[in-house]
């Protein structure tokens, strides 16, 4: 249980880190918290036309996911235990102690995740969230539909992983709150084809 808590906030520091703050700080440039859409993640990075960075942020986010489940794998237990600490992660993500709370929407920390705890889901939301993203080129909308299909999946495929897993679909719906009010009114934004 010690092990287990201390596991929980190890992957709640590790999602703290937020990888698109740290690398625009490391080359000088403006916070994206403050351009674009206002979130910390990859989409946004390449929407500010930081491309190099934008992969890091993706590749940082989607590990630290990763890295949070697959350190309680590694130290003995079971993937139900280890999605938890990747939902800690997700929630370092969301209000890292690091920058001020102010966070991201968790999109790429829970793609680690999957990844580890159950690929078969985490295939399942990639492909769902490409599809949507080729069609329409809205990111959020992408991810929300992501994050919709995977409760039924959880619910028919792992339903032993629907709590932690369930919950942090939950979360990342909750924060794009404001993408689903511009979605609504018409006016989120779009990559270009
Ligand atoms: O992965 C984040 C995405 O769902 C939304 O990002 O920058 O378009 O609000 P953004």
């Amino acid at each position: 249980m010690t092990l287990f808590i201390l596991l929980l906030v190890g992957a709640y520091l590790l999602g703290s880190i937020s990888f698109a703050v740290l690398l625009s700080h490391l080359r000088r440039l403006p916070d994206p918290r403050s351009l674009g859409s206002g979130n910390p993640g990859a989409s946004n990075m390449l929407r500010l036309g930081r491309r190099p960075l934008a992969l890091a942020t993706l590749l940082g986010d989607l590990g630290k996911g990763a890295l949070a489940a697959g350190l309680g794998q590694l130290a003995g237990l079971d993937d139900i235990l280890a999605a938890w600490l990747g939902l800690a992660a997700v929630v370092g993500h969301m209000l890292p102690v690091f920058h001020r709370w102010r966070g991201g929407k968790g999109v790429a920390t829970a793609a680690g995740v999957l990844l580890v705890v159950s690929w078969p889901s985490a295939i399942f939301c990639l492909g769902f969230w490409l599809l949507l993203f080729a069609w329409q080129r809205i990111a959020s909308l992408a991810s929300i539909c992501a994050c919709l299909a995977l409760l039924p999946w959880l619910a028919w495929m792992a339903p032993e992983l629907f709590m932690p897993l369930g919950l942090m679909s939950l979360l990342i719906l909750l924060r794009h709150q404001l993408n689903m009010r511009r979605l609504l009114r018409g006016v989120e934004n779009h990559f270009r084809r």
